[in-house]
C-alpha cells in the first residue's frame, strides 16, 4: 500500500494533513515555500525526512512564484528563502542537507535563464523525493533481515510513509521483514506530547495489516522486564560523528531500558541524517516546543493555568546504548566514528 505523504503536483506541494489523521485523510495544498514553512512548524508533515522533502520542494515553490530578475538577485532571494525555509526546525539533519542540495542547484545554474533554474530546482525537489523512497527500500533490505519470525517489536514516534516520502525507515525494515514472509508483532509507544505513534504509526500499521498494539510510554520498561520485547528500532533526526542519536523525546530512555534488558536497540536512518560536523551528540540543537503540546489535549486543557512546562521534542540516546545503525549503504556497528567515516568515504558495509 503506497502512502503519498508529499508529492509535486500543478506547481504546487501536495501534503497529507498529519494533524487531522487517523481521524480525517485528507490532503493539503502549498502554493508557495510561506506556506511549507507553515506546514514544517505546525506538523502538518514532519519526520526528519518528510521535513527534507518538503524544504526542497519550499524553494522550488519560491523559485517559481519569484517574478523575472536579474540572475543575481534571483540567486541572492532563493538564497534567502533557503535561509528562511531552515529556520522552521532546528534538529531535523536531512532538512539541512535538502537545502544544501537546492543551494548547489541555485549556484550552479548562474549561467542559465530563469525559467531553466526554475525547472532544475523543480527537477532536484522530485528527485530528493524519489530518491528518498528508494534509499528507504534500500534501508529495509538491509535491515529485514535482523528481525526473526515471531519477533515482537518495539518503535517510538512516527519513522514510517509518513515520516518520510514513502515506506519508512524504522517502520521500512519492519516492513521489509513482512514483505520477506516474517510474521511480526509490533509494539507502539503512543509518544507523548504529540501522539505520533498512537495517532500515524497504528495508522500506517493497521493499513499495512501488521499486527500491533499500542502502549503508553511509560508501560514501555514493564513490557521488557516481562520478556514481552525481542528488539527495539527508532528512526532518527541528526546522528552525529559518533554516532549519539538525536530523536523524537523518550527514545533515550527506550534505550537505557534496552540495554538493562539485553534487548537489541537499532536506529534506521538514511546516511543524509548523519552530521558529521558534529563530533558528538552533546552539539546537536534540540527543538523545544510550546507548552501546550503538554498542557493540553487537542485544544482541551489538562493541566492548571499557569502550569510551567518543559517541552524538549528530542533527545539524545549515546552511541553505547544502541546496537546498530541501519542505512542504506548498510548497517554500522561500534565504534561508529570509524564505519561512519567509511560510510563518508563512499565504503560499503554488511
Ligand atoms: O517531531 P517529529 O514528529 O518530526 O519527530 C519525528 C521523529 O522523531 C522521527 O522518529 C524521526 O524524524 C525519524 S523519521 C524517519
Amino acid at each position: 500500500m503506497m502512502i503519498k505523504t508529499i508529492f509535486w503536483k500543478n506547481n504546487s506541494v501536495v501534503l497529507i494533513d498529519q494533524n487531522a489523521l487517523p481521524l480525517v485523510e485528507r490532503h493539503v495544498l502549498c502554493k508557495s515555500y510561506k506556506e511549507v514553512i507553515s506546514a514544517i512548524k505546525n506538523l502538518t508533515v514532519r519526520g526528519a525526512p518528510a521535513i527534507g522533502v518538503a524544504a526542497a520542494m519550499g524553494v522550488a515553490l519560491g523559485a517559481l512564484r519569484l517574478p523575472p530578475l536579474p540572475p543575481e538577485k534571483f540567486r541572492k532571494q532563493l538564497l534567502a528563502i533557503c535561509e528562511e525555509i531552515a529556520k522552521s526546525r532546528p534538529t531535523a539533519r536531512n532538512l539541512f542537507w535538502a537545502l544544501e542540495r537546492m543551494k548547489k542547484v541555485i549556484n550552479h545554474s548562474r549561467q542559465t535563464s530563469q525559467r531553466d533554474s526554475v525547472k532544475e530546482l523543480i527537477k532536484e525537489a522530485i528527485h530528493i523525493c524519489s530518491e528518498d523512497i528508494e534509499i528507504n527500500r534500500q534501508i529495509g533490505k538491509n535491515g529485514g533481515f535482523l528481525f526473526t519470525n515471531g519477533d515482537n517489536i518495539l518503535t517510538h514516534c512516527n519513522a514510517g510513509a509518513l515520516a518520510t516520502a514513502g515506506y519508512g525507515t524504522a517502520l521500512g525494515v519492519i516492513r521489509a521483514a513482512g514483505e520477506k514472509g516474517k510474521k511480526l508483532h509490533v509494539y507502539v509507544d503512543e509518544t507523548r506530547p504529540v501522539l505520533q505513534g498512537a495517532r500515524l504509526t497504528t495508522w500506517e500499521l493497521k493499513k499495512e495489516k501488521i499486527p500491533f498494539t499500542l502502549i503508553t510510554d511509560n508501560m514501555a520498561g514493564f513490557l521488557m522486564s516481562q520478556g514481552k520485547i525481542d528488539k527495539i528500532i527508532v528512526g532518527a533526526d541528526r546522528i552525529a560523528a559518533n554516532g549519539d542519536t538525536a530523536n523524537k523525546i523518550g527514545t533515550y530512555s527506550l534505550a537505557v531500558l534496552a540495554q538493562v534488558h539485553h534487548i537489541p536497540f537499532y536506529i534506521a536512518a538514511p546516511v543524509s541524517t548523519i552530521d558529521t560536523s558534529l563530533k558528538t551528540g552533546i552539539s546537536i540543537p534540540i527543538e523545544e516546543r510550546k507548552s501546550d503540546e503538554v498542557t493540553h489535549f487537542k485544544k482541551v486543557r489538562s493541566a492548571p493555568t499557569g502550569t510551567k512546562v518543559y517541552n524538549p521534542a528530542f533527545d539524545i540516546t549515546p552511541a553505547k546504548f544502541i546496537t546498530a545503525i541501519i542505512t542504506e549503504k548498510g548497517i554500522l556497528r561500534k565504534p561508529y566514528s570509524i564505519s561512519i567515516s567509511r560510510i563518508h568515504k563512499g565504503e560499503k558495509h554488511s
